[in-house]
């Protein structure tokens, strides 16, 4: 067990893309961090790891499978954590994929991973989490009902709407909990799922990401930011 009184971070989903970066980023700044993957396959998180002088403490996790979520918690059940948060998430393989072409197999893993796990996450290790510390998912700009104009990414933008009302249970079901709780919208980064013509590089958004978790810390209630720390339109 780690005993260090570093304020810890648990990062679910940080293989590569903006959840590996988040874990860079916490560790730089002093955090330690538990951060997961899913299989046994080394990832760039490993290659990160190696160089962190033990900041970083890579566990297993795939966010579907409700008894990893039980064993995990089980392995974690002696840590405290300032802050639980679930970034993994997928999109459909064609972004533009309409309802009458989805298959239903992959429109259930997409809402699955991005709405039906992270709350699972959240409810499993949210006993962990002090009153002084923070709760939180990363979202997406394309969850947001009253900003969508333009369409697009219209199966993907759907989970992360289902995400942001399903989060917005969780917290009225703990209505006076002094925790933080955020809904966290990184921009359109360039990443595997953001891709080359995105807006932002990781760098340009994640360091934001994290000073906006850090302003939020200690702020109870349920908010829905995006990197700069702006609100965004439920
Ligand atoms: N990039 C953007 O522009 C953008 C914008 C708004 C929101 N987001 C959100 O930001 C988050 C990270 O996106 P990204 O751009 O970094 O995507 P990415 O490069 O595709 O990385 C996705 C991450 O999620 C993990 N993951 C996916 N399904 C999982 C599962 N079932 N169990 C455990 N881990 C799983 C992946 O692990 P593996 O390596 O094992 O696949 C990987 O670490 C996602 O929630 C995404 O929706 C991204």
């Amino acid at each position: 067990m780690n005993t260090s009184t570093k304020p810890v971070a648990f990062i679910v989903g940080a293989s590569r893309g903006l959840g590996l970066a988040m874990v860079a980023e916490y560790a730089s700044r002093g955090w330690q961090v538990i951060a997961t993957v899913r299989g046994e396959a080394s990832t760039p998180l490993h290659d990160l790891a190696k160089h962190a002088h033990e900041l970083i403490e890579i566990e297993q996790l795939e966010i579907t499978d409700p008894k990893q979520i039980t064993a995990l918690r089980q392995r974690l059940s002696e840590r405290h954590i300032d802050l639980l948060f679930v970034n993994a998430g997928v999109a459909t393989r064609d972004t533009e994929v309409s309802a009458l072409d989805v298959s239903d197999a992959e429109f259930i893993q997409v809402m699955t991973t991005n709405v039906l796990a992270p709350l699972r996450v959240l409810e499993a290790f949210e006993s962990l989490v002090p009153n002084t510390g923070t709760l939180g998912v990363m979202s997406s700009g394309l969850g947001s009902v009253a900003d969508n104009e333009h369409g697009g990414w219209s199966i993907y933008r759907s989970s992360k709407a289902a995400l942001n009302q399903l989060m917005r249970s969780f917290a009225a079901a703990r209505a006076g909990d002094p925790r933080a709780m955020l809904l966290i919208c990184p921009g359109w980064v360039r990443t595997d799922m953001g891709g080359s013509g995105a807006d932002l590089s990781i760098d340009e958004s994640i360091p934001c990401v994290v000073d906006t978790i850090t302003n939020a810390t200690g702020i109870p209630g349920l908010r829905y930011l995006d990197y700069r720390g702006h609100t965004v339109h439920w």
